[in-house]
């Protein structure tokens, strides 16, 4: 993503295919007869953003054919300039989508390029289209459009991760498996509950996006280079063009905002969190000690000396991704502190983070949703560790409570002692004899054996949002009724 400028142009002279030779103007015939001596080659590779900002090249043309029409739609315009201009853009997309264009950082970003470019097609008219524009509003009206553009994939992507997340919950709404706390084994809970948690993660994770995109979504084209401008524009047409709900109400707020992006970043900070929880469970859960999911091999690899080796590499890279993700966040935030309104070149440094975090998140979402949906279930194992280590000791003690009306706390006493001569004996407490159980509390009878069994233990937890199978289908159905 982050080609070194320079090297660029190094790879641009020895090449001689079928790509169009720029005839490389300096930016400064584009700002004017200020500038008499070109930029040093420090200057320009430290100046130049083409590099990233190519990726926007799109949104950027996007931008321009709204304001052009615009332009035209207000009298700024001619009806023939504007036909041109829009012609020669349309050329120069294609020119670019196809790989033609010559990126060259003496043209500094892609609005000069596609500028520089629009010129050399249609000519002298092509200086007519940044009337009534700066770059500041363009970049911000590109970037907003990639990011709102992104987040819809996102959203898209998420939704996949649910789908599989809901597709395994189903068919593992009776699987049984430990529930823990600390990592300690605590009480049985039902596989698919599990998954719905994360789930409901999710689910949240994308409302904090839908929330993000409704910020992201107003128009700052028009607002100039900060102050607006003296044309009589109609800022409500561009941003309908583009599909914004309104335009930015502050032309110094419009340029020097990076809110929208940092929002996206914060909320797929958080997102990223949730997945490198899941990605670690995998880990633990691929363990020779848990052994509870078996990952598929297009979702493990070997060990290049150990030949009974799977590793849950996917998994412990998704782990480290977040680090990318929170990186990219702190450097976009630490970019735009303390920048005085409005514009200031530093905002330049705003793209690559993004892209960077954007990326990142991307590839751990799908790697994750590929392990979901192949891994292999080891239910016995499962329910082997569901039994283990007195999970059903709160059920012992909910009976007690229940049956013999002790209150909780003797409850919790008593089972207590259960559970110490259930370590004594090396027995589950599913398999005490009556008369060990009576021995701690002769309140104790037969009947309480039977909320021992951790299955017995999962599906009695029938209350709002429990662990019991009955429950968890319901969750499933709802889910699978908000997934549409
Ligand atoms: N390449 C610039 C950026 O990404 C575009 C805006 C330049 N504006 C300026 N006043 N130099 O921020």
């Amino acid at each position: 993503m982050s080609e070194h400028p320079i090297k660029n142009i190094e790879d641009l002279q020895s090449n001689t295919t079928n790509e169009k030779q720029v005839e490389t103007k300096s930016p400064h015939e584009l700002w004017g007869g200020r500038f008499a001596d070109g930029p040093s080659a420090i200057m320009q590779q430290i100046n130049a953003s083409i590099g990233i900002d190519k990726a926007l090249y799109r949104e950027d043309i996007e931008g321009s054919k709204a304001h052009c029409r615009m332009l035209v739609a207000t009298g700024i315009l001619s009806g023939d300039d504007g036909a041109l201009i829009l012609k020669g853009l349309d050329q120069v997309e294609g020119e670019i989508a196809r790989g033609e264009m010559i990126f060259d950082p003496m043209l500094e970003d892609i609005h000069m390029h596609v500028e520089h470019r629009l010129r050399q097609i249609i000519g002298e008219t092509a200086g007519r289209l940044h009337t009534a524009r700066s770059r500041n509003d363009q970049v911000a009206t590109d970037f907003r459009l990639w990011v709102r553009r992104t987040l819809d994939r996102l959203d898209e992507d998420l939704v996949a991760f649910q789908k599989a997340l809901v597709d395994r919950a189903d068919e593992h709404a009776d699987t049984l498996m430990p529930g823990f706390t600390h990592l300690q084994t605590a009480q049985p809970v039902t596989f698919g509950h599990h998954l719905m948690a994360y789930y409901e993660m999710i689910k949240r994770d994308r409302g904090r996006l839908v929330d993000c995109r409704r910020r992201v979504n107003e128009c700052p084209l028009g607002a100039a280079a900060l102050a607006g401008t003296s044309f009589p524009i109609d800022r409500n047409m561009t941003a309908k063009e583009l599909g914004f709900d309104r335009p930015t109400a502050n032309s110094l707020d419009a340029v020097s905002d990076r809110d929208f992006a940092l929002e996206m970043m914060a909320a797929l900070n958080i997102a990223a969190m949730h997945l490198t929880r899941f990605a670690e469970e995998l880990v633990i859960w691929t363990s020779a000690g848990f052994g509870f999911v078996t990952l598929s091999d297009s979702f493990s690899t070997g060990s290049s000396i150990m030949p009974q080796k799977r590793n849950p590499d996917a998994a412990e890279l998704v782990r480290a991704k977040l680090g990318r993700v929170n990186g990219s966040y702190q450097t976009l935030l630490m970019v735009m502190k303390g920048l005085p309104l409005a514009y200031s070149k530093d905002m330049q440094e705003d793209k690559e983070p993004v892209f960077e975090a954007v990326e990142a998140f991307t590839l751990s979402l799908a790697a994750m949703t590929g392990m979901i949906r192949d891994l292999t279930v080891n239910a016995d194992k499962m329910a082997a560790a569901a039994g283990a280590a007195f999970s059903t000791a709160t059920d012992l003690a909910d009976w007690l409570v229940r049956v013999v009306n002790v209150p909780f706390r003797d409850a919790h006493h008593i089972t207590g002692r259960v559970v110490k001569r259930a370590e004594e004996l090396n027995l589950s407490l599913e398999d005490m004899p009556l008369a060990e159980l009576t021995a701690v509390d002769e309140r104790i009878t037969a009947a309480c054996l039977a909320v021992l069994s951790p299955l017995a233990s999962a599906t009695s937890r029938i209350s709002y949002g429990g662990t019991s199978p009955e429950r968890v289908r319901e969750a499933v159905a709802l889910a699978r009724e908000q997934l549409g």
